[in-house]
């Protein structure tokens, strides 16, 4: 069976784009693989210096995870930390990776970027190393992610390809995964821009826990494009064709044929707002429940570190005994 292995980093609150790109996915294939889906607080690390704080949003975002319906019965669901592989096995990707490689990631240069003149931690960019090892550790065929990960995906590839070929075959070439519509989801009030936890506002973000009167809002504010025209144009009107894209992902039809449905602006702003109401009001009302409940949170996660540490141990003795070290 197919293997799948995703994460999400508990920084900041969980936005559209994070479930229209990736949570969705894995709750929607999760029957037809053997799914690893968890909250990688080991990487939050990289970017918050706040006691508890990562523990806090570790929580919630675990109980989103169950909320959008990842079932514990059939998927594995974990937190990065649990598992001590994560780091063990990180540390060998990051003597399998080179400084050039990692100098060309994107990611690093953007966040990096953005935080000059402050601290920032050798983890950000050893950042890919750590979400290697994530992966390979579950022998993971498929990672269902968002666009912006495809990068980080590619340099897993070359990783697994490079020790395999320097140890012995060890490990699962993996391939990125994602959905058709909703890979990229733009902010509203920046359309060229993808949706982010670290945009300078949150007018243009909808959050998963927003109040629906809040997320109508944001859409009714959306930046449009100057024409009047309802097409699908990711190009040349990015502003219409994020809306339609947020409405097709929410709905499960195409963004052409919702187009074809409006001749004005204002009312494809408010239906895309209601859709997305309308996707996010159960797994609101889950969350809320699962959250009154710590005890059964904590016990759900601890049997999910349990099966994940079961593979993860495995391969990692695997890579150990291909390197080559002195068994003890
Ligand atoms: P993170 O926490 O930034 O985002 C979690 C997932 O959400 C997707 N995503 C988006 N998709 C569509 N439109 C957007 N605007 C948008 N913003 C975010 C991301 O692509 C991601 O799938 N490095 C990862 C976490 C990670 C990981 C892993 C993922 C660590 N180890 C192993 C897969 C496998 C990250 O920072 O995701």
């Amino acid at each position: 069976m197919t293997r799948a292995l995703s994460f999400i980093q508990p920084t900041g609150d969980v936005h559209l784009g994070n479930f229209l790109g990736a949570l969705n996915q894995w709750t929607l294939g999760q029957h037809d693989v053997d799914g690893f889906y968890g909250v990688c607080d080991l990487h939050a690390l990289t970017v918050t210096d706040t006691p508890s704080v990562i523990g806090q949003n570790t929580v919630k975002l675990a109980a989103i995870l169950f909320a959008i319906g990842l079932d514990p019965d059939v998927s594995t669901v974990f937190v990065q930390s649990h598992v001590p592989e994560h780091a063990q096995l990180g540390w060998v990707m990051e003597c399998i990776v080179s400084f050039g490689e990692l100098s060309r990631m994107t990611q690093f240069k953007d966040k990096s970027a953005k935080r000059e003149g402050e601290f920032i931690a050798a983890g950000l960019f050893t950042y890919p190393a750590l979400m290697a090892a994530d992966i390979l550790l579950y022998d993971a065929n498929e990672v269902p992610v968002g666009d912006d990960q495809r990068q980080h995906i590619e340099i897993t590839r070359d990783i697994a390809i490079r020790f395999n070929s320097r140890f012995g075959d060890t490990f699962v070439v993996p391939k990125a995964v994602m959905p058709k519509t909703g890979a990229r989801v733009m902010d509203l009030q920046d359309p060229t821009s993808k949706m982010s936890k670290s945009a300078a506002t949150d007018n243009g973000l909808i959050y998963m826990l927003d109040d629906p009167t809040t997320i109508l809002k944001k859409f009714k504010r959306a930046v449009t494009d100057s024409d009047s025209e309802v097409r699908y144009d990711r190009e040349n009107k990015p502003g219409i064709s994020n809306l339609l894209e947020i409405q097709a992902a929410a709905t499960g039809r195409s963004p052409e044929d919702i187009a074809a449905g409006y001749t004005q602006y204002g009312p494809l702003k408010v239906d895309t707002g209601e859709a997305v109401i309308e996707l996010l009001r159960p797994i609101q009302a889950r969350y809320n429940e699962l959250m009154t409940d710590r005890a059964q949170l904590s016990a759900l996660l601890r049997s999910g570190a349990a099966k994940a540490r079961a593979t993860a141990a495995a391969t990692l003795e695997r890579a150990y005994n291909n390197i080559g070290f002195l068994p003890l």
